[in-house]
């Protein structure tokens, strides 16, 4: 139950006083007030002896003894102020509580006027739906059902944006850097590229044999196309040949021999010249055709991100064709 204020009672206990003088009507008869207390008619302060109830009148009393036994006594009327057309005053002090509370002066106005203390105590203390305007203005407690879920749907909204932000920042943003695998590896000016001819140089870090002929420089990933195995450089016979299950590759990475299906797949290679590509590694269908001779102050970027496929070792111009004698032939020769 909401605490009640002694300052409201006391105008409510006055304002019955008065209405109860205008219409002589006994106070001590009206309802007991709303603080469930006994009333001033049953309660009786603090050393102050408690009045008797006043003596029935003498045709009462006969009407009184008259009366059957079992029959309960009178109770008193309902207060005519209920009834009658109040006074203006009763009316105003019976207003809602809560429309008090709304129309209580602001604080700062209560401070104008006298302390906090006495503006504390001129005010009621606020219930119901007022009670619940006051604590959602003030944000004193924690909040209600439809702010959280507010929240809720904001944080989830608000974590679904930034995956949806990282996802395509991991999308646009290159995923390995320079001179790791897969990225790119500069290999400086093209006059440091291997003379043509000679035996491949190894990249480790990148994984491809660096070789350069008459077209131009090729970089040969170092898998092999049957199994995934390291295949090798062999100079005694001037080919790559794997030591896994015998395929075997020339110095190009065509297909020769071997269980292998196709020629050795190739890195992109790129030349750039003032920070432009002239010209890069291109897949032609049935060939894999090289930059072209590029100029002594070229660049060589192999990119190791971008592989081309090795042709299927039917289209390799390095397959050994078995000797089939025609008919004028010498078949003893
Ligand atoms: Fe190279 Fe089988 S893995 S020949």
């Amino acid at each position: 139950m909401a605490e009640s204020n002694p300052v409201w009672l006391d105008r409510v206990k006055r304002a019955q006083q008065a209405a109860a003088e205008r219409l002589g009507v006994d106070v001590s008869a009206m309802d007991p007030p709303r603080d469930g207390s006994a009333g001033p008619s049953q309660e009786a302060a603090p050393g102050q002896e408690v009045a008797p109830p006043p003596e029935p009148e003498p045709a009462a009393a006969a009407v009184a003894s008259e009366a059957p036994a079992a029959a309960p006594p009178e109770q008193p009327a309902p207060a005519p102020v209920a009834e009658a057309a109040p006074p203006e005053a009763a009316v105003v002090e019976q207003e809602d509580p809560l429309q008090e509370v709304a129309t209580a002066p602001p604080p700062s106005l209560v401070q104008s006027n006298g302390s906090a203390a006495a503006a504390a105590a001129e005010r009621v203390a606020p219930v119901g739906r007022a009670a619940v305007l006051e604590t959602f203005e003030e944000g004193q407690e924690g909040i209600n059902r439809r702010e959280f879920l507010t929240y809720a749907w904001a944080g989830a909204l608000g974590l679904l944006t930034l995956e949806s932000g990282l996802a395509t920042y991991q999308f646009m943003y290159p995923r390995f850097r320079e001179g790791e695998f897969g990225g790119k590896f500069p290999l400086g000016a093209a006059s440091a590229l291997p003379r043509i001819g000679i035996d491949p140089e190894g990249n480790t870090t990148g994984k491809f044999w660096l070789i350069n002929t008459d077209e131009g420089p090729r970089a040969l990933y170092m898998v092999c196309t049957h199994l995934g195995c390291l295949y090798k450089w062999e100079p005694s016979n001037n080919r790559f040949e794997c030591p896994c299950h015998g395929s075997k590759f020339n110095l190009e990475g065509h297909y020769i021999e071997g269980p292998a299906p196709r020629s050795l797949d190739q890195f992109l290679i790129e030349i750039v010249q003032g920070g432009t590509v002239v010209a890069q590694t291109e897949d032609m269908g049935e060939s894999i055709s090289a930059p072209g001779t590029p100029g002594p102050d070229a660049e060589i970027v192999v990119d190791t991100g971008k592989r081309i496929q090795g042709k299927p070792k039917a289209l390799s111009p390095a397959v050994e064709v078995a000797f089939v004698p025609g008919p004028d032939d010498d078949a003893t020769a």
